[in-house]
Protein backbone atom coordinates (compact mmCIF):
# COMPACT_ATOMS: atom_id res chain seq x y z
CA UNK A 1 0.00 0.00 0.00
CA UNK A 2 1.53 3.65 -1.04
CA UNK A 3 2.32 5.55 2.21
CA UNK A 4 1.75 9.37 2.10
CA UNK A 5 3.92 11.13 4.69
CA UNK A 6 1.95 14.95 5.95
CA UNK A 7 3.43 17.19 7.89
CA UNK A 8 0.17 19.13 9.49
CA UNK A 9 0.99 23.11 10.03
CA UNK A 10 -2.73 24.19 11.75
CA UNK A 11 -0.97 27.52 12.67
CA UNK A 12 -3.41 29.96 13.75
CA UNK A 13 -6.93 31.08 14.75
CA UNK A 14 -9.48 29.15 12.72
CA UNK A 15 -6.68 27.57 11.27
CA UNK A 16 -6.91 24.44 13.91
CA UNK A 17 -10.69 24.16 13.10
CA UNK A 18 -10.58 23.73 9.61
CA UNK A 19 -7.21 21.75 9.08
CA UNK A 20 -8.91 19.13 11.98
CA UNK A 21 -11.10 18.54 9.98
CA UNK A 22 -9.28 18.48 6.63
CA UNK A 23 -7.56 15.99 8.22
CA UNK A 24 -10.63 13.71 9.36
CA UNK A 25 -12.13 14.09 5.60
CA UNK A 26 -8.44 13.29 3.97
CA UNK A 27 -8.36 10.20 6.41
CA UNK A 28 -11.91 8.83 5.20
CA UNK A 29 -10.84 9.66 1.58
CA UNK A 30 -7.53 7.03 2.66
CA UNK A 31 -10.09 4.57 3.93
CA UNK A 32 -12.82 4.77 0.83
CA UNK A 33 -9.98 4.66 -1.50
CA UNK A 34 -8.42 1.86 0.07
CA UNK A 35 -4.69 1.45 -2.32
CA UNK A 36 -3.26 4.39 -0.25
CA UNK A 37 -2.92 5.64 3.91
CA UNK A 38 -1.80 8.82 4.88
CA UNK A 39 0.37 9.70 7.57
CA UNK A 40 0.11 12.43 9.77
CA UNK A 41 2.75 14.66 12.14
CA UNK A 42 1.62 17.86 13.51
CA UNK A 43 3.33 20.52 14.60
CA UNK A 44 2.17 23.33 16.94
CA UNK A 45 4.03 26.30 14.94
CA UNK A 46 2.49 30.09 14.83
CA UNK A 47 1.48 32.93 17.47
CA UNK A 48 1.32 30.79 20.16
CA UNK A 49 4.55 28.97 19.87
CA UNK A 50 6.12 32.64 18.86
CA UNK A 51 4.51 34.02 22.30
CA UNK A 52 6.37 31.28 24.03
CA UNK A 53 9.55 30.72 22.09
CA UNK A 54 10.14 33.99 20.57
CA UNK A 55 10.56 32.46 16.61
CA UNK A 56 6.96 31.04 14.72
CA UNK A 57 8.92 27.89 14.10
CA UNK A 58 12.13 26.01 15.45
CA UNK A 59 15.88 26.65 13.87
CA UNK A 60 15.51 23.31 12.87
CA UNK A 61 11.72 23.47 11.11
CA UNK A 62 12.63 23.33 7.61
CA UNK A 63 15.12 20.02 8.19
CA UNK A 64 12.02 18.68 9.97
CA UNK A 65 9.36 19.64 7.00
CA UNK A 66 11.91 18.32 4.40
CA UNK A 67 11.34 14.55 4.18
CA UNK A 68 7.28 14.77 3.94
CA UNK A 69 5.52 14.61 0.70
CA UNK A 70 3.58 17.57 1.19
CA UNK A 71 2.71 20.26 4.09
CA UNK A 72 -0.93 20.73 5.01
CA UNK A 73 -0.78 24.29 6.34
CA UNK A 74 -3.90 26.60 8.28
CA UNK A 75 -3.40 29.90 8.45
CA UNK A 76 -1.06 32.56 10.10
CA UNK A 77 -2.02 35.68 12.18
CA UNK A 78 -2.76 36.80 15.72
CA UNK A 79 -4.23 39.92 16.53
CA UNK A 80 -1.27 40.22 19.21
CA UNK A 81 1.69 39.79 16.98
CA UNK A 82 2.77 42.09 13.83
CA UNK A 83 1.16 40.73 10.54
CA UNK A 84 4.75 40.64 9.04
CA UNK A 85 6.19 38.51 11.46
CA UNK A 86 3.95 35.81 11.41
CA UNK A 87 4.23 36.09 7.57
CA UNK A 88 7.78 36.40 7.35
CA UNK A 89 8.65 34.10 10.46
CA UNK A 90 6.42 30.89 8.87
CA UNK A 91 4.68 30.89 5.49
CA UNK A 92 7.02 32.83 3.66
CA UNK A 93 10.36 30.79 5.68
CA UNK A 94 8.34 27.92 4.50
CA UNK A 95 8.01 29.04 0.75
CA UNK A 96 10.48 30.64 -0.02
CA UNK A 97 13.67 28.18 0.78
CA UNK A 98 11.27 25.39 -0.54
CA UNK A 99 11.46 27.11 -3.96
CA UNK A 100 7.47 26.75 -3.68
CA UNK A 101 7.56 29.17 -6.81
CA UNK A 102 4.25 28.02 -8.38
CA UNK A 103 1.10 29.20 -6.57
CA UNK A 104 -1.81 27.74 -7.69
CA UNK A 105 -5.21 29.22 -7.18
CA UNK A 106 -8.55 28.01 -8.81
CA UNK A 107 -11.60 29.59 -8.18
CA UNK A 108 -15.21 27.89 -9.54
CA UNK A 109 -18.69 28.18 -8.49
CA UNK A 110 -19.57 25.51 -6.85
CA UNK A 111 -23.00 24.16 -6.81
CA UNK A 112 -25.38 25.73 -4.64
CA UNK A 113 -23.53 28.66 -3.80
CA UNK A 114 -24.84 32.37 -4.23
CA UNK A 115 -22.06 34.56 -6.68
CA UNK A 116 -22.06 38.70 -6.85
CA UNK A 117 -22.24 38.51 -9.93
CA UNK A 118 -25.72 36.78 -10.64
CA UNK A 119 -26.64 39.94 -12.31
CA UNK A 120 -24.15 39.87 -14.56
CA UNK A 121 -24.97 37.70 -18.12
CA UNK A 122 -23.47 34.68 -18.54
CA UNK A 123 -22.14 35.08 -14.98
CA UNK A 124 -20.23 31.74 -14.82
CA UNK A 125 -16.11 30.83 -14.05
CA UNK A 126 -13.85 28.12 -13.97
CA UNK A 127 -10.54 30.24 -13.01
CA UNK A 128 -7.35 29.07 -12.42
CA UNK A 129 -4.98 31.79 -11.05
CA UNK A 130 -0.96 31.20 -10.67
CA UNK A 131 0.81 33.33 -8.23
CA UNK A 132 4.34 33.52 -8.85
CA UNK A 133 5.35 33.02 -5.34
CA UNK A 134 9.03 33.63 -5.20
CA UNK A 135 9.95 37.04 -5.45
CA UNK A 136 8.09 40.03 -7.22
CA UNK A 137 7.02 42.49 -4.31
CA UNK A 138 7.54 39.82 -1.86
CA UNK A 139 10.97 39.53 -2.35
CA UNK A 140 11.91 41.54 1.08
CA UNK A 141 14.28 43.68 -0.41
CA UNK A 142 14.23 47.27 1.18
CA UNK A 143 15.06 49.24 4.47
CA UNK A 144 14.50 51.98 6.29
CA UNK A 145 16.82 54.70 7.74
CA UNK A 146 16.13 57.74 10.01
CA UNK A 147 13.50 55.68 11.67
CA UNK A 148 11.58 58.09 13.84
CA UNK A 149 12.87 61.33 12.14
CA UNK A 150 10.63 63.61 10.10
CA UNK A 151 13.16 62.55 7.09
CA UNK A 152 12.31 58.67 7.62
CA UNK A 153 12.71 56.50 4.63
CA UNK A 154 11.54 53.07 3.70
CA UNK A 155 12.19 51.51 0.45
CA UNK A 156 10.14 48.11 -0.66
CA UNK A 157 11.96 46.51 -3.86
CA UNK A 158 10.32 44.34 -6.11
CA UNK A 159 12.56 41.90 -7.98
CA UNK A 160 12.25 40.48 -10.85
CA UNK A 161 14.62 37.81 -12.06
CA UNK A 162 14.79 36.33 -15.75
CA UNK A 163 14.79 33.12 -14.02
CA UNK A 164 11.85 33.77 -11.75
CA UNK A 165 9.83 35.41 -14.76
CA UNK A 166 10.51 32.04 -16.97
CA UNK A 167 9.69 29.40 -14.67
CA UNK A 168 6.29 30.74 -13.88
CA UNK A 169 5.45 31.80 -17.40
CA UNK A 170 6.50 27.90 -18.71
CA UNK A 171 4.36 26.74 -15.76
CA UNK A 172 1.01 28.89 -16.61
CA UNK A 173 1.45 28.22 -20.53
CA UNK A 174 1.93 24.19 -19.02
CA UNK A 175 -1.68 24.74 -16.95
CA UNK A 176 -3.21 26.80 -19.71
CA UNK A 177 -2.27 24.21 -22.34
CA UNK A 178 -3.18 21.36 -20.21
CA UNK A 179 -7.02 22.47 -19.84
CA UNK A 180 -9.86 22.31 -22.43
CA UNK A 181 -9.99 26.05 -23.16
CA UNK A 182 -5.98 26.91 -23.46
CA UNK A 183 -6.48 29.84 -22.73
CA UNK A 184 -3.84 32.15 -20.85
CA UNK A 185 -4.40 36.11 -19.76
CA UNK A 186 -0.78 37.26 -18.68
CA UNK A 187 -1.60 40.44 -16.21
CA UNK A 188 0.69 42.86 -15.96
CA UNK A 189 1.25 46.71 -15.17
CA UNK A 190 3.88 47.53 -17.70
CA UNK A 191 2.14 50.99 -18.90
CA UNK A 192 3.45 52.61 -14.93
CA UNK A 193 5.82 50.11 -14.16
CA UNK A 194 8.45 50.18 -16.89
CA UNK A 195 11.57 47.83 -15.81
CA UNK A 196 10.30 44.69 -14.32
CA UNK A 197 6.78 44.24 -15.73
CA UNK A 198 8.57 45.25 -19.16
CA UNK A 199 10.83 42.45 -18.95
CA UNK A 200 7.84 40.31 -17.96
CA UNK A 201 5.97 41.24 -20.58
CA UNK A 202 8.90 40.48 -22.79
CA UNK A 203 9.44 37.27 -21.42
CA UNK A 204 5.74 36.06 -21.64
CA UNK A 205 6.56 36.90 -25.67
CA UNK A 206 9.09 34.61 -25.48
CA UNK A 207 7.82 31.78 -23.57
CA UNK A 208 4.38 31.71 -25.82
CA UNK A 209 6.64 31.09 -28.61
CA UNK A 210 7.15 27.82 -27.17
CA UNK A 211 3.28 27.21 -26.83
CA UNK A 212 1.81 27.91 -30.36
CA UNK A 213 -1.59 26.09 -29.08
CA UNK A 214 -2.31 28.05 -25.98
CA UNK A 215 -4.65 31.65 -26.90
CA UNK A 216 -3.03 34.50 -24.55
CA UNK A 217 -3.55 38.22 -23.88
CA UNK A 218 -2.30 40.16 -22.22
CA UNK A 219 -4.06 43.08 -19.09
CA UNK A 220 -2.94 45.41 -17.24
CA UNK A 221 -4.21 44.39 -13.62
CA UNK A 222 -6.51 47.74 -12.87
CA UNK A 223 -8.28 46.31 -16.14
CA UNK A 224 -8.53 42.63 -14.81
CA UNK A 225 -10.52 43.78 -12.00
CA UNK A 226 -13.26 44.71 -14.08
CA UNK A 227 -12.72 42.19 -16.77
CA UNK A 228 -13.27 39.77 -14.07
CA UNK A 229 -16.20 40.80 -12.81
CA UNK A 230 -18.22 42.10 -15.85
CA UNK A 231 -16.87 39.34 -18.20
CA UNK A 232 -16.29 36.35 -16.50
CA UNK A 233 -16.39 33.87 -19.04
CA UNK A 234 -13.65 35.30 -21.24
CA UNK A 235 -10.77 34.42 -18.48
CA UNK A 236 -9.71 30.74 -17.96
CA UNK A 237 -5.68 30.41 -16.60
CA UNK A 238 -4.30 33.28 -14.95
CA UNK A 239 -0.52 34.05 -14.50
CA UNK A 240 0.35 37.33 -12.57
CA UNK A 241 2.97 38.26 -10.26
CA UNK A 242 3.15 37.60 -6.15
CA UNK A 243 1.25 40.93 -5.19
CA UNK A 244 -0.97 41.37 -8.61
CA UNK A 245 -1.74 37.56 -8.13
CA UNK A 246 -2.69 37.99 -4.11
CA UNK A 247 -4.96 40.75 -4.73
CA UNK A 248 -6.76 38.95 -8.04
CA UNK A 249 -7.38 35.40 -6.24
CA UNK A 250 -9.73 37.37 -3.24
CA UNK A 251 -10.96 39.06 -5.82
CA UNK A 252 -11.72 35.61 -7.45
CA UNK A 253 -12.58 34.27 -4.45
CA UNK A 254 -15.21 36.95 -3.32
CA UNK A 255 -16.83 36.35 -6.91
CA UNK A 256 -17.10 32.69 -6.26
CA UNK A 257 -19.20 33.08 -3.77
CA UNK A 258 -16.65 33.36 -0.23
CA UNK A 259 -12.94 33.37 1.15
CA UNK A 260 -14.22 30.04 2.63
CA UNK A 261 -13.96 28.16 -0.35
CA UNK A 262 -10.75 29.01 -2.25
CA UNK A 263 -7.52 26.64 -1.97
CA UNK A 264 -4.42 27.34 -2.76
CA UNK A 265 -1.27 24.96 -3.60
CA UNK A 266 2.37 26.36 -3.05
CA UNK A 267 4.04 24.18 -5.42
CA UNK A 268 7.66 23.33 -5.78
CA UNK A 269 6.85 21.95 -9.46
CA UNK A 270 10.27 19.88 -9.54
CA UNK A 271 9.62 18.32 -6.78
CA UNK A 272 13.11 18.29 -4.97
CA UNK A 273 11.10 20.08 -1.57
CA UNK A 274 7.73 19.48 -0.60
CA UNK A 275 4.69 21.34 -1.52
CA UNK A 276 2.35 23.12 0.89
CA UNK A 277 -1.50 23.12 0.70
CA UNK A 278 -4.15 25.87 2.37
CA UNK A 279 -6.96 27.43 2.15
CA UNK A 280 -6.64 31.28 1.25
CA UNK A 281 -8.82 32.83 4.08
CA UNK A 282 -6.52 33.31 7.14
CA UNK A 283 -6.67 32.89 10.65
CA UNK A 284 -10.54 34.63 10.93
CA UNK A 285 -9.93 35.62 14.85
CA UNK A 286 -13.39 37.15 14.83
CA UNK A 287 -14.75 33.94 14.56
CA UNK A 288 -12.19 31.62 16.00
CA UNK A 289 -13.40 28.99 18.60
CA UNK A 290 -16.83 29.57 17.88
CA UNK A 291 -16.85 26.14 15.18
CA UNK A 292 -18.86 27.87 12.82
CA UNK A 293 -15.29 28.04 9.98
CA UNK A 294 -16.30 26.91 6.63
CA UNK A 295 -13.84 24.04 6.64
CA UNK A 296 -14.94 24.18 2.39
CA UNK A 297 -11.73 25.41 1.53
CA UNK A 298 -9.44 23.27 3.45
CA UNK A 299 -11.04 20.36 1.84
CA UNK A 300 -11.15 21.48 -1.83
CA UNK A 301 -7.18 22.37 -0.36
CA UNK A 302 -7.13 18.69 0.53
CA UNK A 303 -8.20 17.66 -2.90
CA UNK A 304 -5.12 19.76 -4.38
CA UNK A 305 -2.69 17.72 -2.25
CA UNK A 306 -4.19 14.40 -3.07
CA UNK A 307 -4.13 15.31 -7.30
CA UNK A 308 -0.07 16.38 -6.27
CA UNK A 309 0.38 13.39 -4.42
CA UNK A 310 -1.14 11.26 -7.28
CA UNK A 311 -4.22 10.00 -6.11
CA UNK A 312 -5.95 11.65 -8.32
CA UNK A 313 -8.99 8.51 -8.09
CA UNK A 314 -9.52 9.78 -4.27
CA UNK A 315 -9.26 13.69 -5.55
CA UNK A 316 -11.71 13.09 -8.00
CA UNK A 317 -14.44 11.05 -5.34
CA UNK A 318 -13.57 14.27 -2.83
CA UNK A 319 -14.02 17.33 -5.57
CA UNK A 320 -17.50 15.41 -6.16
CA UNK A 321 -18.20 15.15 -2.31
CA UNK A 322 -18.03 18.77 -1.81
CA UNK A 323 -20.25 19.71 -4.44
CA UNK A 324 -22.58 17.29 -2.91
CA UNK A 325 -22.19 19.22 0.68
CA UNK A 326 -22.38 22.81 -1.24
CA UNK A 327 -25.09 21.70 -3.06
CA UNK A 328 -27.06 20.94 0.11
CA UNK A 329 -28.15 24.33 1.70
CA UNK A 330 -28.44 22.69 5.15
CA UNK A 331 -24.42 22.71 5.28
CA UNK A 332 -23.86 26.17 4.30
CA UNK A 333 -21.67 27.32 7.31
CA UNK A 334 -22.47 31.54 7.84
CA UNK A 335 -20.36 33.17 5.18
CA UNK A 336 -22.74 31.68 2.76
CA UNK A 337 -25.83 32.63 4.29
CA UNK A 338 -26.30 29.53 6.14
CA UNK A 339 -26.10 28.20 9.99
CA UNK A 340 -24.13 24.72 9.35
CA UNK A 341 -21.18 24.27 11.85
CA UNK A 342 -17.91 23.32 10.47
CA UNK A 343 -18.65 19.64 12.37
CA UNK A 344 -21.47 19.60 10.46
CA UNK A 345 -19.89 20.18 6.91
CA UNK A 346 -17.27 17.86 7.74
CA UNK A 347 -19.48 15.36 8.72
CA UNK A 348 -21.63 15.93 5.35
CA UNK A 349 -18.52 15.78 3.32
CA UNK A 350 -17.39 12.42 4.62
CA UNK A 351 -21.20 11.07 4.44
CA UNK A 352 -21.17 12.36 0.37
CA UNK A 353 -17.29 10.12 0.32
CA UNK A 354 -18.84 7.22 1.24
C1 LIG B 1 -2.56 34.93 0.76
C2 LIG B 1 -2.52 35.80 1.97
C3 LIG B 1 -1.10 36.08 2.40
C4 LIG B 1 -0.37 36.80 1.31
C5 LIG B 1 -1.09 36.86 3.71
C6 LIG B 1 -1.54 35.98 4.85
C7 LIG B 1 0.20 37.50 3.99
O1 LIG B 1 -3.21 36.97 1.76
O2 LIG B 1 -2.09 33.80 0.81
O3 LIG B 1 -3.10 35.37 -0.25
O4 LIG B 1 -0.50 38.00 1.11
O5 LIG B 1 0.38 36.15 0.61
MG1 LIG C 1 -4.13 37.07 -0.09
Amino acid sequence: MRTHRIASIPGDGIGKEVIAAGVEVLKACALRDGGFALEFEHFDWGSDYYKRNGVMMPADGLARLKPFDAIFFGAVGAPDVPDHITLWGLRLAICQPFDQYANVRPTRILPGIRTPLRDVADADLDWVIVRENSEGEYAGQGGRSHRGLPEEVATEVSIFTRAGVTRIMRFAFRLAQSRPRKLLTVVTKSNAQRNGMVMWDEIAHEVAAEFPDVTWDKMLVDAMTVRMTMKPKSIDTVVATNLHADILSDLAAALAGSMGIAPTANLNPERQFPSMFEPIHGSAFDITGKGIANPIGTFWTAQMMLEHLGEQAAANRLMKAIEAATANPALHSPDLGGTARTAEVTAGVIAALA
